[in-house]
């Protein structure tokens, strides 16, 4: 067995050699297509920003002071005045693009709308009215508790319009989970559905937002739109009918000028320990990173592309690059309400399709699910239409990413596969298409205007192999803080290494320069003394041909402190067996990292936004109670793989 090398935090196990330098066709008209904007952003970086911000946005008031930083607090175009949906709407149909198509809409049953910025602007432009007629001003709070429809763009952007903050929560969340965001930001209205459609039936979001209501004191009026035509208890004062409000609202709302750090939007995350933080957002900083790295990183073409991202709006990559990213810069793009397998395991191929969509952005969850479905279902399509495809939310591994590659990018699409989280607002960490050479599972480097180090234990520089990720120049999509909490915000993000943000993710650095994000490092397994990150060991066990999905935890072990346990889904019509994989793993990456115990599952459990929930995955590996399984996508996932394990164990 090798000895431990302390100086490491994280060992680096596997090595990759397959390069991908952007097809010269694609370099040659993209908008970024050589080191320009690193040097210009190595040069100054408020200055890089500064110009971002003036060449993106449109401004009301110019700022006085590009960035004030005295940390943790930052501040960026101080002084400066515009307004959020004024930027997303109203200067593209002054510019005469009114009839372009914002959003190629499609329900899940197939119903199919088309809006124009026009008409998003005239409805954002009407609701904002709805909102005030209900005493929303500024600074106040809006909740918004939707399924996929434009309506929660429409929504999203009213309150910007008028400086109230929004506070979305993901269609999918429980009553209880709703009622604590609510109370903890105070919201003064609810804006949600009677239902939405998923799976071919309707889920009755009314009834749930009703249940939490019976408990939300400060909200005082309820919006609920039309949409799943389910029947709905309306309670009189305080809910009101979408199209109701809406036909008797007055058409104008003009854009008032909003100072560049008023409050944009609350995005609770759910974190692993503790209550939700509610992450907050401001107007003028968020807007310029998400306008920015949505142009250069999907290489925007406006006119052109038609792009499609398939996140929901509940989360961050639903509101940076469905809502604020693609309007701001005037994009064109599919907004689709359901999942990937009504009325069949193609649709999300039958989409792509059917819009001839250029531009795919979806989550290694989506292709590791893909890849199990097999490859005839996108082979039935014609994807010829994409040029660009995106991965988002996990480690993608190198197995997963040539699949992507190959079946859906057709050989031919630069991958980019971008590293952030809910409170870096925006892209950090990615590819630019047109400039760099892609390695499959690697997000390569940060961004132009991104400062990002590896440091270890003590917080020196890493320049090789795994550490910390650390971010050490504030950029102008930062966090402002944590809701209501300024003590938290201070301690989980800037305590551990003074001086930088920590993000809570390993990584590692190869010789060549490239990242790979390698997890929070609170799932880290440490095996005899060496630190071993789960997504490597997962990696491994999914370049296995037979496999197409696996999760490894660390339990603990009298031996060897913790042992690898890993909970392996097969592709479809694969077969292997326990052996074969954990030589694999030796194969792939050494010995040290065989799991100990395999077991096949034909599912593993998730979030609600798709990432494996490994500290569920521990505690049925120690045999202990489940904490908390409220974020938990399909709770009878692990009931049984609980059954499975008990069975498995020794009769002692
Ligand atoms: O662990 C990283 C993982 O997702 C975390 C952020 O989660 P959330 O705030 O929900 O935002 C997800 C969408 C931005 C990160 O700390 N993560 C996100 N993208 C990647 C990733 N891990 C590896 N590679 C990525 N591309």
């Amino acid at each position: 067995m090798p000895t431990p090398d302390p100086t490491q935090a994280i060992e680096a196990l596997s090595s990759e050699s397959r390069l991908f330098p952007p097809p010269p066709a694609f370099a040659a008209a993209a908008n970024a297509h050589d080191r320009s904007l690193w040097d210009e952003a190595a040069r100054g970086h408020e200055e890089f920003w500064a110009r971002q911000s003036r060449e993106l946005l449109h401004w009301f008031q110019p700022w006085d002071t590009t960035c004030e930083w005295n940390l943790p607090d930052s501040k960026w175009f101080v002084g400066g005045t515009l307004n959020v949906s004024y930027n997303c709407l109203d200067r593209h149909v002054l510019a005469g693009l009114g009839d372009r198509v914002a959003i190629h809409w499609e329900g899940e049953p197939g119903d199919v709308r088309t809006v124009t910025y026009r008409e998003l602007l005239d409805d954002v432009q009407r609701f904002a009215n709805v909102l005030k007629s209900l005493g929303v001003g500024r600074g106040d709070r809006v909740n918004i508790y939707m399924p996929m429809v434009p309506e929660a763009a429409v929504a999203m952007l009213a309150c910007a319009r008028i400086g109230a903050a929004h506070s979305v929560v993901f269609g999918g969340f429980s009553a209880q989970a709703l009622a604590d965001r609510i109370n903890d930001a105070s919201a003064k209205v609810l804006v949600t559905a009677d239902g939405g459609w998923r799976r071919g039936e309707v889920f009755p979001l009314k009834a749930q937002a009703d249940a939490a209501l019976a408990s939300t004191p400060s909200i005082e009026h309820v919006v609920v739109l039309r949409r799943g035509g389910n029947p709905v208890d309306m309670v009189a004062g305080r809910d009101h009918w979408w199209h109701d409000l809406m036909a008797a609202a007055d058409a104008e709302c003009p854009a008032e000028p909003m100072d560049a750090e008023q409050l944009l939007f609350l995005l609770y995350t759910s974190g692993t320990t503790g209550k939700p933080k509610g992450i907050m957002h401001t107007s003028g900083g968020y807007l310029a990173q998400v306008a920015y790295t949505f142009k250069y990183v999907f290489d925007h073409k406006p006119g052109t592309d038609v792009y499609w991202c398939t996140a929901d709006v509940g989360w961050i990559t639903g509101h940076s690059y469905i809502v604020y990213g693609p309007l701001a810069n005037g994009a064109t793009q599919v907004m689709y309400e359901g999942v990937p397998n009504f009325p069949a395991n193609d649709r999300f191929w039958s989409i792509i399709e059917k819009y001839k969509v250029t531009v795919f952005y979806t989550a290694p969850t989506a292709i590791r699910t893909f890849m199990k479905w097999g490859t005839a279902e996108p082979a039935k399509h014609d994807l010829s239409s994409l040029r660009l495809i995106g991965s988002v939310g996990e480690p993608i591994n190198p197995e997963a990413w040539m699949w992507y590659h190959e079946h859906i990018g057709g050989g031919r699409c630069p991958i980019v596969d971008t590293w952030w989280q809910t409170e870096t607002g925006g892209i950090m960490i990615s590819p630019l298409p047109g400039v760099t050479a892609t390695k499959p599972g690697s997000a390569t480097h940060p961004l132009p205007g991104v400062g990002a180090e590896l440091v270890d234990e003590q917080g020196s520089p890493v320049s090789r192999g795994g550490g910390y990720l650390t971010l050490t120049k504030p950029w102008p999509g930062m966090l402002r803080g944590v809701w209501g909490d300024p003590a938290r915000f201070r301690e989980t993000y800037w305590s551990r290494f003074p001086g930088r943000y920590f993000a809570g993710d390993g990584a590692k650095l190869d010789d060549d320069g490239y990242l790979w994000l390698l997890g929070r490092v609170d799932d880290v397994m440490n095996v005899s003394g060496h630190r071993i990150s789960t997504t490597e060991v997962e990696s491994a066990l999914v370049s296995h041909p037979s496999v197409a999905e696996a999760a490894v935890v660390g339990a603990n072990d009298p031996t060897t402190g913790q042992a690898i346990i890993a909970y392996v889904t097969l592709r479809g019509g694969a077969s292997a067996d326990e052996k074969s994989l954990r030589d694999h793993v030796a194969t792939e990456i050494g010995a040290i990292a065989k799991p100990k115990t395999i077991y096949f599952t034909p599912d593993l459990p998730k979030t609600r936004s798709g990432k494996i929930m490994r500290r569920l995955l521990r505690d049925v590996a120690e045999g202990r109670n489940l904490g908390d399984t409220t974020t938990l996508a399909d709770a009878s996932v692990v009931d049984e793989l609980k059954r499975r394990a008990e069975a498995a164990a020794p009769e002692d």
